[in-house]
């Protein structure tokens, strides 16, 4: 599937939602198979990489119904009622799928094997394996144990743990939270940078808080928890793509409603704030405590450059992509730095925005650990790839509301990842922009 982008010669206009959280929504799914009974999630992320860990949580014996795509009732079996699956689950595209599961899977008394797309067999899954080794778990898999398939036959009860992670990483920290939940000493995490915290979050919720000392959480033995309602706020991340179109394109006046606006995943807005942009953020009236949600709205603003790295990385690693265009867009010149990570994503996303957005005329150079963006460029329409990578086809559409002439995203199928109705959306702000068409790839079948 291919988009076509047309350069947007009228600004963006309207009031709009985003789909739920991905992160949270995977959590709400897993956190209710493990809790005794009912949990019902409303806004629930119907996503390729949502209903991978839905699917998974089935094969592990856990009855989850779907009212609607977006409502799920997961009747949770409990911290000791999961079952051997008969076959091996695919987590497909998801890292958070595979790296959450390989966790809870350590404290299991019996064998799973874990499995995932080209792109995710190509990621480190050491990271995980290693400190559950450690608690006594045995994993093995590619490569040592550090790509998947991996195959899991955990260990009940496990070992504590008490880990620095060499890498700031919410699925790495989580992955250890659930294995502790089969521990019969505390699991201690230390995080060199906070990462998000949707699953403290989601702990404390069901009733189970975990105690954070600096950047450091400790989970104790002897956790249960009963199911209840779970309510998704709309992704930032997705939001982050829209905030972009309206800040760069010309007139442009958007307000997205009900976005998750947890500060450990708004880092844009601070970065946009020092560029320039105009966002305001409006607290929901409905207050939700475990993950405050806002509405955003957005005008179109002139950018400058700026420098971004430290403690903001992980507080928008995914948004990097995006941060790029509007980069790329800015006047003068814009530094990533501290963000190796990127090159471990669903594509090496460094080298892939460098390649692709360069195809627009943008002028980007890569970094071991980031890039160097120079605004100004004059961008020009031309036929880029996605490279299976649901951030950077998003990434590249909003550079073709910018480009002169048209703009070709191959390999677009790949946004079911983590916004299904992205183009939907587009299509309402900056009509006549943006058409899906059912061609063959130009780019030949990468990704
Ligand atoms: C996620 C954590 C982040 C993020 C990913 C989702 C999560 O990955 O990039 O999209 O849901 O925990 P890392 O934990 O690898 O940093």
């Amino acid at each position: 599937m291919k988009l076509r982008v047309k350069k947007a010669r009228q600004g963006l206009k309207g009031i709009v939602s985003v789909p739920g959280d991905k992160s949270i929504s995977h959590r709400a799914v897993l956190w209710g198979a493990l809790a005794e009974g009912r949990t019902e999630i409303v806004n629930f992320l119907p996503s390729e990489d949502c209903l991978c860990t839905v699917k998974a949580c089935q094969a592990l014996g856990v009855p989850i119904h779907l009212l609607s795509p977006s409502h799920l009732v997961v009747e949770g079996v409990g911290l000791e009622g999961l079952q051997e699956p008969s076959d091996v689950i695919d987590a497909g595209n998801s890292g958070t799928t595979l790296r959450l599961l390989t966790g809870l899977l350590a404290g299991q008394e019996f064998y799973a094997v874990l499995t995932g797309d080209a792109s995710l067999r190509r990621r480190p899954m050491d990271r995980v394996v290693e400190p559950l080794r450690a608690m006594g778990a045995s994993i093995d898999g590619r490569q040592g144990g550090s790509r998947a398939p991996l195959s899991i036959r955990g260990r009940r009860p496990l070992r504590g743990l008490s880990y620095a992670l060499p890498v700031a990483s919410a699925q790495v920290k989580s992955a250890l939270l659930l294995a502790g939940l089969y521990a019969r000493e505390p699991v201690s995490v230390t995080e060199p940078l906070l990462s998000r915290d949707h699953s403290e979050r989601i702990f404390a919720l069901f009733g189970c808080p975990l105690e954070r000392n600096g950047l450091t959480v400790t989970l104790r033995p002897g956790r249960a928890w009963k199911g209840r309602p779970v309510s998704v706020p709309g992704d930032f991340s997705s939001a982050a793509f829209l905030i972009a179109a309206a800040l760069l394109v010309e007139g442009s006046e958007v307000t997205i409603a009900g976005v998750g606006v947890n500060p450990t995943r708004t880092g844009l807005l601070e970065v946009i704030a020092s560029m320039g942009g105009k966002v305001e953020v409006n607290p929901a009236a409905e207050k939700e405590d475990w993950e405050p949600r806002a509405d955003l709205r957005i005008s179109f603003s002139p950018l400058r450059g700026t420098q971004v790295g430290g403690p903001l990385i992980p507080r928008l690693i995914d948004e990097i992509p995006i941060l790029a265009v509007l980069a790329l867009a800015a006047r003068g010149t814009t530094v990533v730095r501290d963000a190796a990570e990127l090159r471990v994503k669903e594509s090496d996303r460094i080298a892939v925005l460098c390649q692709e957005l360069g195809r627009l005329g943008g002028r980007l150079t890569p970094l071991p650990d980031g890039l160097v963006i120079e605004g100004g460029s004059p961008l020009k329409g031309a036929a880029t790839y996605s490279h299976g990578d649901h951030r950077i086809a998003m990434a590249l559409a909003v550079a073709g509301l910018l480009a002169e002439g048209e703009t070709t995203v191959d390999g677009f199928q790949c946004v079911a990842t983590s916004y299904p109705n992205f183009v939907a959306t587009l299509q309402e702000l900056a009509p006549g922009c943006a058409a899906l068409v059912e061609e063959e790839a130009t780019h030949g079948g990468q990704g």
